[in-house]
């Protein structure tokens, strides 16, 4: 989700408001996922880089999670979404901690749209917390381990590997969100600046995705016998 900075500094406006505005454009992205009963919906919100703002910024973009998880996890719970965090949860104030525990706990059976939210994450952050908990939970015999040994300790072993990934604010890049499980999703960047990412810009996207061929390194006739069988 980027692009707050700007469309807050082309309005004369502190760049906190951009931030503030992000949050509705959350919630609306967050709408048009359940009413298309997409399954899973996974934001970065914070990244493990953005420590590195000013102490006033991060400190704003924190109590910000936890005012949004004030306000909106009822109505999450209500419309069946089931709210998680993944991330190095370890910096967090014992308030944010506590949001994020009770949000977890009260949406736990909740069998809508999972909403992932990643904070203070990182890709790589991801694949070496998954191989030391392997370490510690299967001590190494020798045998080389597989993709499939390591999978399950990933941060989002819950979820299905992205079909589609959409990056806002007019940068080409991936900075370092998910990495491992990005190997065959279709990726989409715009120039829409995150507070402007509204409904029809979430479809467009949709439009987007629905032309591309997917052929996960097979040829074409080989994947739709696959789809088939
Ligand atoms: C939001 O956008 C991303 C967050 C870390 C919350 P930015 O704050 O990166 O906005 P720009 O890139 O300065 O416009
Ligand atoms: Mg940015």
């Amino acid at each position: 989700m980027d692009g707050n900075g700007r469309w807050a500094r082309q309005r004369f406006l502190p760049r906190v408001a951009g931030h503030r505005r992000g949050v509705e454009a959350v919630r609306e992205v967050v709408r048009a996922c359940r009413e298309r009963k997409i399954g899973f919906l996974t934001l970065f919100a914070f990244s493990s880089e953005n420590w590195h703002r000013p102490a006033d910024e991060v400190s704003y973009l924190m109590e910000l999670f936890a005012l949004a998880l004030e306000d909106e996890v009822g109505k999450l719970h209500q419309h069946g979404v089931r709210f998680r965090v993944v991330g190095d949860s370890s910096r967090f104030g014992s308030r944010l901690t506590d949001l994020i525990a009770r949000a977890e706990h009260l949406t736990r059976e909740n069998a809508g749209l999972a909403l992932t939210v990643a904070a203070n994450y990182g890709g790589r952050w991801d694949m070496v917390q998954a191989i030391n908990r392997m370490l510690v939970e299967r001590p190494p015999t020798g045998a080389p381990i597989s993709e499939a040994d390591l999978a399950p300790f990933l941060a989002l072993s819950y979820a299905p590997e992205p079909d589609l990934f959409i990056r806002t604010g007019g940068e080409q890049r991936i900075s370092n969100f998910l990495l491992w499980q990005i190997a065959y999703t279709e990726l989409y960047f715009t120039d829409t600046l995150w507070p402007d990412f509204d409904a029809a810009a979430f479809e467009e996207a949709l439009v987007a995705y629905r032309r591309r061929e997917r052929r996960f390194g097979r040829l074409e006739a080989s994947v739709s016998q696959a789809a088939a069988g």
